[in-house]
């Protein structure tokens, strides 16, 4: 994706009673929170800070040096912080700080005036090295009855990764990576004869590009070089050439995770083979901390490319029927192995309709620069029959890469923060695209004629690849809907900073207007649980469908005590956000 905090309010739970009639055995109703008898002594914290060498760190929020009467407020570091604020490598490389500012419920925002409180931040953290921090972090946490976060960049776009009140398992600096011609799995009597990288989940996309590319291979990754591999993989992880290779889930030979009771596991086809289904996408920061995630990996293939765009003037009411032509004939396209990052624009002043480009791996002698001119100007050259005169077209040159990372490392960003935003998105399948009048529908509800300047991701990455992936083991928990997926279409929203009625207008706008027109157009699918709404008002469906039960009762069996805990994830249900803690319902 390229361009978004849960306020559920909920009434007042009345506890005394509950509290007075329960038993000492009964589990306690809240998490633990700062300031409240149940939280940990600092001697407690010291105790752990040994056994993580020292590594226990309990960060100021980082926007404090912005302001005066804050501890850490400082005249010479502000304007520094402020500068980077606005790109994701500041708050990836801070244990603390979300990506997006709603999810630490802009509670210490750089920019003044604004109020200034660590409250929308984790407490504690545990700068991990190694799979012992990890688990000291997960007992500490059931121990003290705290509530656990796991952070590796903060990019959750659903605001996964931070959570008030909370011990922090920070996975960023869990980097190693290592390259074999052939995998053996731990436990298995067989080797698995394909090109293998092994790396911390905190590598990056960066990370895994660059040490694929020395050895000359390709590793399905996402367009971001910042986005890292623990919530890539536990959400699926989309990529340019998923189409062609599969999800990068669908890629995974084996995991070495901390279990939620804080065993060491290895996951892969032959032991603990739940585990592995569900933690490829099962969804982060739910069936423990992965530590390490070794893939498969591909030899590098040449790489096509040509940037195209139809527009049309404002107000021309064939752009509805034009381009839900188009989007017809995004199956066919993908069944030549073609992908695009794309946008469609409505009524802007001056221009409305599609900028985007076309790539395509050369997979076959087939795949030509000619080739994939040719399948796009059939559509452009129907277009132009059916509707002369009114639209232009323009399609580059086919550029040839020598491979995959050549196009991407000068393409993959940077990518912007520091800003409120929201997400929502739908997997759109064939059947639902060739339903032009559907389409239509749902264009003229997205993009209508009489508002200006909108526009909407239909990121054409779905095809054969994922569709007929055969993950080790037969399957994965990949969301069902991604099989039939040709789009994955996104929208998103943002608001200024602070301003609450602003943002309590543009929460329910997206998740009822909005997604209710991508929902309409592909009723039975769903959406991809990385980048999505998490007001989603039937979650479980949407994000994991047919795979929800089971992963249900893996999580219930394997968390019984619900250790992990995020929202929107599998087997949240027992718990919900009261003010700034978790409560059991
Ligand atoms: C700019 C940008 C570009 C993106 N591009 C793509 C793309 O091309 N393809 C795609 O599929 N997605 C993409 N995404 C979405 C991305 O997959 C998610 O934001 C993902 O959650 C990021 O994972 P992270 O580990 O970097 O982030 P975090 O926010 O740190 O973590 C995300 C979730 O994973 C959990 N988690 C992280 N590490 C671990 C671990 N080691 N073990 C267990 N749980 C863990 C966290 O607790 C949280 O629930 C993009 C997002 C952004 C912001
Ligand atoms: C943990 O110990 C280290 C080394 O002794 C110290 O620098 C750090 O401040 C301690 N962390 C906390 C949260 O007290
Ligand atoms: C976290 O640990 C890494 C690796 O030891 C170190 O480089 C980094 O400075 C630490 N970060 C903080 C904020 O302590
Ligand atoms: C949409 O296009 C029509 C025709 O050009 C124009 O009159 C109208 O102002 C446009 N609407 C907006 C919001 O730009
Ligand atoms: C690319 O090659 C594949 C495999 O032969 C073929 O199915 C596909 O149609 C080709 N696509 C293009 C655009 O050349
Ligand atoms: C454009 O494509 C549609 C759908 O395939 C077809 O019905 C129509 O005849 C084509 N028009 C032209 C002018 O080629
Ligand atoms: C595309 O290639 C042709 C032939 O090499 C060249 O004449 C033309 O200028 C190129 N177009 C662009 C936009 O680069
Ligand atoms: C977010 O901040 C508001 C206002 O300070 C507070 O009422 C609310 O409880 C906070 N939410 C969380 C989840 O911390």
């Amino acid at each position: 994706m390229f361009r978004s905090k849960m306020v559920i309010i909920f009434p007042l739970i009345l506890q005394l009673p509950q509290l007075i009639s329960a038993a000492q055995s009964k589990p306690p109703i809240c998490r633990a929170s700062l300031g409240s008898s149940g939280w940990p002594s600092l001697s407690e914290w010291a105790a752990l800070n040994v056994s993580v060498s020292g590594r226990l760190l309990q960060p100021a929020p980082p926007g404090a040096v912005c302001h005066p009467g804050q501890p850490t407020y400082n005249a010479i570091e502000c304007p520094v912080v402020l500068n980077a604020w606005y790109g994701i490598d500041f708050h990836a490389g801070n244990p603390i700080s979300s990506v997006w500012d709603n999810w630490n419920n802009d509670s210490c925002l750089p920019t003044l005036p604004s109020p200034c409180s660590g409250e929308g931040y984790p407490v504690y953290v545990i700068n991990a090295t190694c799979k012992e921090d990890v688990k000291a972090g997960i007992d500490f946490a059931t121990k003290h009855n705290v509530r656990l976060n796991v952070k590796s960049t903060g990019h959750d776009l659903l605001g996964r990764s931070t959570s008030p009140n909370s011990l922090s398992i920070w996975t960023h600096h869990l980097k190693e990576i290592s390259i074999s011609k052939s995998f053996k799995p731990k436990g298995c009597d067989f080797t698995i004869d394909v090109p293998a990288i092994t790396a911390g989940s905190g590598s990056q996309m960066g990370d895994l590009n660059l040490a694929a590319s020395k050895e000359n291979l390709y590793v399905i990754s996402g367009g971001a070089e910042s986005v890292s591999y623990g919530g890539y993989l536990t959400g699926g992880g989309h990529a340019a050439l998923a189409s062609t290779f599969g999800m990068a889930a669908d890629s995974v030979l084996e995991f070495e995770i901390v279990s939620p009771t804080g065993e060491f596991l290895t996951l892969n086809e032959c032991q603990n083979q739940d585990l592995f289904w569900a933690t490829r996408g099962g969804g982060g920061s739910t069936f423990g901390v992965i530590t390490s995630a070794t893939t498969r990996a591909w030899p590098a293939f040449n790489f096509l490319i040509a940037t195209g765009s139809v527009g049309t003037l404002p107000g021309n009411p064939s752009f509805y029927p034009a381009m839900s032509y188009f989007l017809s004939q995004f199956p066919l396209l993908s069944s030549l192995g073609i992908t695009s990052y794309n946008s469609f624009t409505g009524n802007t002043s001056n221009f409305g309709g599609f900028e985007g480009n076309f790539m395509l791996p050369v997979t076959s002698p087939q795949n030509t620069s000619a080739s994939l001119t040719a399948a796009v100007e059939a559509i452009f050259t129907n277009i132009s029959s059916t509707y002369p005169g009114q639209f232009e077209f323009s399609l580059s040159n086919v550029t040839t890469y020598q491979t995959f990372y050549d196009w991407w490392l000068p393409n993959n960003g940077p990518e912007n923060a520091g800003v409120e935003l929201l997400l929502g998105s739908r997997l759109i399948g064939a059947d639902a695209l060739h339903n032009t009048d559907a389409v239509e529908t749902f264009l003229k509800g997205v993009l209508p004629s009489d508002v200006d300047g909108l526009s909407v991701e239909l990121y054409l990455l779905g095809g054969k690849g994922i569709a007929d992936a055969v993950p080790r083991g037969g399957s994965d928990a990949v969301n069902p809907a991604w099989r039939k997926a040709i789009v994955h279409a996104v929208t998103s929203t943002s608001w200024t900073p602070l301003d609450n009625a602003a943002k309590s207008k543009a929460i329910p706008y997206l998740t009822d207007v909005t997604l209710q027109y991508f929902r309409n157009l592909d009723p039975d699918s769903g959406a991809y649980i990385n980048e999505a709404d998490p007001y989603e008002p039937n979650w479980q469906q949407t994000f994991w469908g047919s795979n929800y039960e089971r992963l249900l009762q893996i999580k219930r069996r394997v968390d019984p005590e619900d250790v992990f805990w995020c929202y929107p994830c599998v087997g949240s249900e027992g718990w919900e956000v009261v003010g700034d803690r978790v409560c059991r319902t």
